[in-house]
């Protein structure tokens, strides 16, 4: 595609030598100035690229333009393309082998002294105050780019392959994906409100229903949760729905979808197929359903030798079906220092530990006397046999020990094995995706006393039957799946509960009861009676997999203008405060803050 206006002939980073003794005319910014004593260079850069210009005194008007110019002055520049004495070529730049003496230097705005320089990294706040600054950066360039090409080629994917691009409501009912709603007041309807959607997830159904058979669209979704670095409260899904299929057949379009845009954005290829496992293998290995396969640390379940042991930390949740007593061996651990594993400890302490034990093996020829440990003491000879012999222990390694409820050791230890696979540069070069599969359908949450669902609750269960589910849901896998890369959820979905009779007893499970189903889902259960077709889908997160492919932390770094950890907009100031007119207007009264405690 051509840059060419009517106001700019090329791009500063295309200008070449194939150009030389033409009459250019370009735009940007003066990313340096130098006055190299009567002759003065600017450095004149777009998104494309730098090319040096050249403006000499003897051209006095241009000559005394260029002498005003300062730091991200916006200009336009009219000049000859020259090539550069051998000296000077600069082999780094795509423009290095010519500069472009200026006839004409025009400053179309000037610039106030910048809050700061661009090519440094400046704090979260002064980058979102001035995103337009700080995306004129080379990186926020990059990753703004590779974002639009990534979508690019999501969408020549799946368009050529019959999807419809169909959009959803904003303005709609709740969508219970597991966070809270962002509510929007209605003018016209007084005292009600809008939700705006956790994902398109009840429409996307409604449209298979409807027979518009395969479905995409790249979705804003809403939702108030705690933000992370890798989440925040909008942001983008590709979200997709297909009717009459199974867990392959959305598995199948969508991974090689993904293997189609990993190849084409990133020049990376992925693994075909992608490998799967349950929820209860990456668990028990892993202490994850998202793991992180590039580090080679596995959990070794070690219960079984503590049974009888006299260390009731151990032999407590050895002894309790809900509870685990996982051990983690780390080849060559033993180079930690004392300090570095006691830090381990708060680590873990954030996923609910209650401590971390530990055995250094520094001789294992000199059994207990070769061992440095604050739980040995507390071991029989056959427990500290068996767990040895479990971990397939060695001189050097440091095993360390998890015991608790299930789900709190699998977390802790889960995260330990991630923070000691990086901390000891274990974390493997590539990309690692899989499928997360045969997630059971409900836990039981002990705190509410009632069954929750994994994943949201019109996804189907394994048990078909509505009585054998009630009976047994505990039991029942569900049918969703996540797609997981590099140890980030990068896309969910599952197949859906199409008969209205099992949507029901789904909800009857969960605790919502018929009036409350009716009342927010009545619409999805009477649409589920008119011939509505198996279907299932999957909806992924794209600021993920772009902060992936951007090798970013924060999903922050490929949002254009994303919010903070307080869900602020520092360039707009959004949230703000509206007019008493306006609230009145929209029936809402705001309840004064009680002042903080304390
Ligand atoms: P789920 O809730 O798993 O599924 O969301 C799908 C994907 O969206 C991304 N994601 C987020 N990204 C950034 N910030 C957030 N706050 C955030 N929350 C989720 C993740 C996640 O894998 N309707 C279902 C999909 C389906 O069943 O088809 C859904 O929304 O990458
Ligand atoms: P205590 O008996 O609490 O002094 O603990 C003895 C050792 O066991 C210490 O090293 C603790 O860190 C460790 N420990 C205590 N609770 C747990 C637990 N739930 N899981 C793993 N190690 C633990």
């Amino acid at each position: 595609m051509s840059a060419q206006t009517t106001y700019r002939t090329h791009l500063c980073g295309a200008v070449d030598l194939a150009l030389a003794d033409n009459e250019v005319v370009l735009c940007g910014w003066a990313d340096t100035r130098r006055d190299h004593g009567g002759v003065i260079f600017i450095d004149l850069r777009d998104h494309a690229g730098i090319v040096q210009v050249v403006i000499e005194p003897d051209n006095a008007t241009a000559f005394a333009a260029a002498d005003r110019v300062r730091y991200e002055y916006c200009l336009r520049i009219t000049g000859k393309v020259r090539p550069r004495p051998a000296s000077q070529v600069n082999e780094r730049l795509a423009s290095g082998r010519i500069e472009v003496v200026a006839t004409e230097v025009e400053i179309l705005n000037a610039a106030a002294p910048l809050p700061f320089m661009l090519d440094e990294t400046p704090g979260e706040e002064a980058r979102l105050r001035y995103r337009y600054l700080d995306i004129r950066r080379a990186s926020m360039q990059k990753t703004m780019r590779l974002r639009t090409r990534l979508v690019r080629a999501v969408r020549e994917y799946l368009d050529a392959r019959g999807f419809q691009d169909i959009e959803t409501p904003i303005l709609t009912k709740a969508t219970p994906e597991g966070a809270r709603d962002y509510l929007v007041p209605s003018r016209v309807n007084p005292g009600e409100f809008y939700a705006l959607p956790q994902s398109p997830q009840l429409f996307k159904q409604i449209l298979m229903m409807a027979g518009m058979d395969r479905y995409y669209q790249i979705a804003r979704c809403f939702r108030d949760e705690d933000l992370r670095a890798d989440r925040q409260p909008e942001f983008t899904q590709l979200d997709i729905e297909m009717a009459f299929v199974r867990e392959e057949d959305v598995q199948g379009v969508v991974e090689a979808m993904i293997r189609h845009v990993f190849r084409e954005v990133a020049g990376v290829e992925l693994a075909d197929p992608f490998p799967r496992m349950s929820y209860a293998e990456a668990m028990r290995r892993f202490g994850s359903d998202k793991p992180d396969l590039r580090i080679p640390l596995e959990l070794v379940d070690v219960a079984e030798h503590l049974k009888t042991s006299g260390f009731k930390v151990f032999a407590g949740p050895a002894n309790d079906p809900g509870g685990r007593v996982a051990a983690l061996k780390v080849p060559n651990g033993a180079s930690l220092t004392r300090k570095q594993i006691d830090d381990y400890g708060p680590h873990v302490a954030r996923y609910g530990a209650k401590g971390l034990a530990w055995i250094r093996i520094d001789d294992l020829a000199k059994g207990r006397e070769g061992m440095t440990s604050p739980i040995v003491k507390f071991l029989d000879d056959a427990a500290l046999d068996g767990i040895l012999k479990a971990v397939d222990a060695a001189t050097g390694d440091l095993i360390f020990f998890g015991a608790g409820p299930w789900k709190t050791v699998s977390d802790f230890m889960g995260a330990l094995r991630l923070q000691v696979g990086r901390d000891l540069g274990m974390v493997a070069e590539g990309w690692r995706p899989l499928w997360v599969v045969d997630f059971p359908m409900f836990e039981f949450d002990h705190g509410e006393n009632r069954w929750v669902s994994l994943h949201h609750p019109f996804t189907a269960p394994s048990i078909e039957d509505a009585a054998q589910l009630a009976a047994m849901p505990g039991e029942a896998l569900s049918r969703g799946y996540d797609c997981v890369l590099n140890g980030n959820e990068i896309g969910g979905g599952s197949i859906r509960i199409h008969r209205p009779d099992l949507q029901s007893a789904v909800f009857r499970l969960l605790g919502i009861e018929e009036e409350e189903a009716n009342l927010k889902f009545g619409f999805l259960l009477e649409a589920l009676r008119y011939g509505c077709p198996p279907h299932g889908g999957i909806a992924f997160g794209i600021d993920r997999i772009a902060a992936l492919m951007c090798g970013v932390e924060s999903i922050r770094d490929v949002i254009a203008f994303p919010k903070t950890a307080s869900a602020q907009c520092p360039l707009t100031g959004a949230p703000s405060v509206v007019p008493e007119r306006q609230l009145q207007e929209l029936s809402v009264k705001v309840a004064k803050k009680e002042p903080a405690a304390g």
